[in-house]
């Protein structure tokens, strides 16, 4: 694997899958791997779970990591060909990233989308500018339209938890008060593609993600038609697509609760996380059996480590 800025990137999702597991199993077992490598971890925006797994999955691997928060730590970067640089960025990214990766052997970038400027935001600007720049491999933390170490840790768990062969998944959206990303529900129904999984979409109407992500996926605005005999429920939020970024329903009966999960066939409720209680779903589904918020959690370790082992290898 030469880097991994999307779920396209994987070619064969279940012998990627079988190594997780086998990495989970004896998380140690090649820690001379990455031996004197540097992986560099850089933050535009905030996170948890991606800086700590990644590094947790890094220093499995031997590696050092280096951790930067370069919106508050770091030179604005400029990303424009040919600008007069004489506004705020102190900065290109024709030297940023070539001068990073005489430090690191792995680049590692979360840089979140505008949510004002579609066709910025759909060319993944930051993280396409890096790939393009660095000389060493490029991994994405959540770029502007995906989060693919997310949904490969949403693959493992899906395989954990599964009870039949071809499990019902039922992505929907669900209400928040600010404007997120649809990064998240893209890598997932990617990933969800890749699976043997019968996969439907809920949302309100005019909630469509890219069509051309969710291309052949059945959508039903009926949530509740939806959570029917269904295996797997993943909650998320997404700011509208279509009208890009805007929030136009907060609608709370979309707020997963007990009226919804007892339509299920018992389904574990997955979230990526960070959820927003009684928001998104209620305290007495995160709180309940149902839920497998945090192990899914604890597999961000194994799909980042699964990635990172990938490309170390790649580069032997
Ligand atoms: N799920 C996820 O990416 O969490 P963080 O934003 O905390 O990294």
């Amino acid at each position: 694997m030469k880097k991994y800025t999307s779920v396209d990137d994987i070619s064969n999702l279940n012998e990627i899958l079988q190594a997780a597991k086998e990495i989970k199993l004896n998380p140690l077992a090649n820690k001379q791997l990455g031996k004197d490598k540097t992986i560099g971890l850089i933050f535009f925006n905030s996170s948890l779970r991606t800086r700590l797994s990644t590094q947790k999955a890094a220093q499995n691997l031997g590696m050092r990591c280096m951790v930067m928060n370069l919106n508050t730590e770091g030179w604005t970067l400029e990303f424009e060909d040919g600008v007069i640089m004489n506004g705020s960025a102190s900065e290109h990214i024709k030297e940023a990233a070539p001068v990073i990766s005489q430090y690191c052997d792995i680049i590692a970038i979360r840089s979140f989308p505008t949510l004002k400027n579609k066709e910025k935001d759909e060319a993944e600007t930051v993280i396409s500018s890096f790939v393009k720049y660095a000389s060493v491999p490029v991994i994405s933390l959540e770029g502007a339209t995906e989060h693919p170490l997310q949904a490969l840790a949403d693959a493992l768990t899906i395989e954990e938890y599964k009870k039949s062969d071809r499990p019902k998944v039922v992505l929907s959206w669900a209400p928040h008060p600010k404007a997120l990303p649809q990064s998240v529900p893209n890598s997932f129904v990617k990933m969800m593609k890749k699976m043997d999984v019968d996969f439907i979409i809920t949302h309100p109407e005019s909630y469509e993600l890219n069509p051309k992500i969710t291309e052949g996926v059945k959508i039903e605005y009926n949530q509740e038609e939806a959570f029917k005999n269904a295996d797997f429920i993943y909650a998320k939020n997404w700011s509208n697509y279509i009208d890009y970024g805007k929030i136009t329903n907060q609608d709370s009966n979309w707020t997963v609760g007990k009226k919804q999960m007892n339509l299920t066939r018992n389904a574990k409720f997955m979230h990526c996380l960070p959820v927003r209680r009684n928001v998104i779903v209620t305290d007495e589904i995160l709180d309940g059996d149902s839920s497998i918020v945090i192990p899914e959690a604890n597999n961000r370790i194994y799909s980042a480590q699964v990635i990172i082992t990938k490309i170390l290898e790649e580069f032997k």
